[in-house]
């Protein structure tokens, strides 16, 4: 299946405040929050001019924009940067971010060259590119400074299918034994192979195909992590575990330290990788 932008846009124009409470409402969107934050905090730079990128709701441009000079907030979902919006004026921040943006990520003209110290696209942003996962990283490399950061954070296919392996024993039975095992092969969920009722049509990643993305474009890595680690305790114990503030505290401690080990990279929910820009021009 090829990339089709009315997926993404018609799944996030559907979406309400389920995006804004989905990093608190659990210890789940706990986990991933406080990894990403810590992630954003160590390489953004007061000074930046940064673009966050599939930004949903604005959990994390709430964030961004007080960590750097200049925030321009962009979505393919007029939805979600309404509500972004709308969120940024109820927090008074509306007026400090540069601009908002609907645009497809593969199709960034709207930004000249070399125009961004940082370009953050975490939370998924790039697992619906499917075939297209080379033109978002070469227009995010364009917009990118030689020598600025990208953060990139993607669904881990190990990650959620350890955790959602009973959903995928209910799919096998709708789907059949081949479908799975093509969802196991490739991480892609779409519409000939997995046709998931939600249309959630995505590629989870695996972190050797994140290393193969990246090694296309003239980018060194500097981070590697996975996010939501401890969430693969399970929902009762991880909801437990919050119950009780001195052990929370302890797992998120544990959870932004075992996330860098190399070991952990696909066992979360997320992988989040962190590159400079070198001089050179794309390759990709
Ligand atoms: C799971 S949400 C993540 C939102 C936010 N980054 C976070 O982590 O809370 C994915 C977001 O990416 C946006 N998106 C998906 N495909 C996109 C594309 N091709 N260009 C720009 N935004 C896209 C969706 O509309 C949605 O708001």
């Amino acid at each position: 299946m090829s990339y089709d932008p009315a997926i993404p846009r018609d799944r996030y124009d559907n979406y309400e405040d389920r995006e804004w409470l989905r990093l608190e409402r659990d210890g789940h969107g706990e986990l991933l929050y406080r990894v990403h934050l810590d992630i954003l905090e160590r390489y953004i730079k007061p000074g930046y001019s940064v673009l966050e990128l599939g930004a949903g709701s604005g959990r994390y441009t709430k964030d961004i924009v007080r960590m750097c000079e200049s925030l321009t907030v962009a979505d393919i979902s007029g939805h979600q940067i309404e509500f972004n919006k709308a969120k940024m004026r109820e927090l008074s921040l509306f007026d400090k971010i540069h601009s908002f943006h609907v645009l497809d990520m593969i199709d960034m003209s709207v930004f000249g060259d070399s125009a961004f110290d940082c370009v953050v696209c975490i939370g998924g942003v790039i697992d619906y590119l499917l075939d297209r996962e080379r033109d978002g990283m070469r227009e995010m490399l364009r917009v990118l400074k030689p020598g600025g950061i990208l953060i990139v954070g993607a669904m881990s296919f190990i990650g959620a299918s350890l955790y959602y392996l009973d959903g995928i024993r209910h799919e096998k039975n709708t789907f059949g034994i081949e479908a799975t095992r093509w969802v196991f092969d490739t991480g892609i969920q779409d519409a000939e192979h997995y046709p998931v009722p939600s249309k959630h049509y995505v590629h989870m990643m695996r972190s050797g195909e994140m290393d193969a993305l990246f090694a296309q474009f003239p980018l060194e890595v500097l981070e590697r992590s996975s996010a939501g680690l401890f969430t693969q305790a399970g929902d009762i114990a991880l909801e437990n575990a919050r119950q009780d503030a001195e052990l929370w505290k302890l797992i998120i401690e544990k959870e932004i330290a075992f996330t860098k080990i190399p070991g952990t990279l696909d066992c979360g929910m997320n992988m989040i990788y962190v590159a400079k820009k070198s001089d050179g021009e794309p390759h990709g």
